[in-house]
């Protein structure tokens, strides 16, 4: 096997539409005390009715190409995560392959909730070590908005939409990168987050539609036990298998899932909350986007420079959790 992946360009894409908690009181009997209080959001930003997923991935893509420097015909792969694709089939990573300009390379979609854009970095790095692919475009995009029930507070408010991509390709000077991956999936605990109709299972039907089954079904206060020690978890398994210590990372960058859980599993880390990087307030859950967007915000303010080293770690539906420790 070659080397690892390095990280050549980021770049991220959300909707201009703000939702704020004041809007969201006026909808369903909630409140910006209760939001802020046990979630840490303050906005979050919903597409147009005209718009699909590859409408932000694609913005995002271009970004993170024109940072990297590589024109859309080096591409060797496209890897789109995301559960709210334009069309359940073809994959939203043909649609970006087509209005990108990319060569006919492989594209497809995966599915990990959340955690798709952790998996889709691992498999990137998979077909760069065997030298299968030189450039890889990872795009995690999701418009969660398009499933949310609208009736529901306790899930409503916590969602939002938007695109985070990266370019990655061959590390130049074989240490910098990424240093390690975990993934891990438990289907046993499926039905506590999922969409219970549109798929074989339980196709479209009158009766799905007047009883809400397209849209995101979630049990919190369940997720939210897992989240924490899954998130630890993989935090753990990289650090001690690259023979560091918590502190050995400069940033910590979680799935914006809840601010009560990052800072949970920073406490159990011991690390420092400043090393924990948070833009939750700003845009809510936006699942495998979340990473994403959050990397590519942490460099543009700065907080990720060369030499940094960062465990980027997120959790979802599956369940599935993982993570990737970075030396940029
Ligand atoms: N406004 C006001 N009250 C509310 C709201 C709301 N928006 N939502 C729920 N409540 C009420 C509940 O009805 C309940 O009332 P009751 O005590 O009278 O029954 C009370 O608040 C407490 O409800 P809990 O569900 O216990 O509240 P909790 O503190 O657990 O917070 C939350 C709920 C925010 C969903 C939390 O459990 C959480 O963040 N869980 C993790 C979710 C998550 O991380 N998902 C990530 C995976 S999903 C993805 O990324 C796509």
């Amino acid at each position: 096997m070659g080397t690892t992946c390095e990280v050549l360009g980021t770049g991220m894409r959300v909707p201009e539409e703000i939702i704020t908690n004041e809007y969201l009181s006026t909808i369903v009997e909630t409140s910006d005390d209760w939001i802020v209080t046990r979630t840490g959001m303050k906005e979050r930003r919903r597409v147009g009715s005209d718009q699909a997923a590859s409408d932000l991935a694609v913005p995002a893509a271009q970004q993170a190409l024109d940072q990297a420097g590589i024109n859309a015909n080096q591409l060797g792969m496209i890897i789109v995560a995301t559960v709210t694709p334009d069309t359940l089939f073809p994959a939203t990573a043909c649609v970006v392959q087509d209005r990108i300009g990319a060569k006919q390379i492989p594209a497809f979609d995966i599915s990990a909730g959340c955690t798709g854009a952790i998996y889709a970095l691992a498999m990137a790095d998979q077909f760069i070590r065997s030298g299968a692919a030189q450039y890889v475009l990872v795009i995690g995009v999701e418009l969660l908005t398009r499933i949310t029930n609208w009736s529901d507070r306790s899930t409503c408010v916590l969602f939002g939409d938007g695109a985070g991509a990266m370019v990655v390709g061959p590390s130049r000077d074989g240490e910098t990168g990424m240093l390690g991956f975990h993934l891990a999936s438990d289907g046993a605990k499926g039905t506590t987050l999922y969409m219970p109709a549109g798929g074989s299972r339980l196709p479209a039907t009158c009766e799905t539609v007047e009883k809400n089954l397209h849209t995101l079904f979630m049990r919190g206060n369940e997720i939210y036990k897992t989240a924490v020690t899954t998130m630890y978890e993989s935090c753990r398994v990289l650090i001690d298998r690259a023979k560091l210590t918590p502190q050995d990372i400069d940033l910590y960058v979680f799935h914006q899932a809840n601010l009560r859980i990052l800072e949970s599993v920073g406490r159990r880390l011991e690390v420092s909350p400043d090393r924990v990087f948070v833009n939750i307030h700003k845009y809510g859950n936006t699942s495998s986007a979340s990473t994403m967007m959050a990397i590519h915000e942490a460099r543009e303010e700065g907080r990720i420079r060369s030499g940094s080293r960062v465990l980027q770690v997120a959790f979802g539906a599956g369940l599935t959790w993982g993570g990737i420790l970075w030396k940029w």
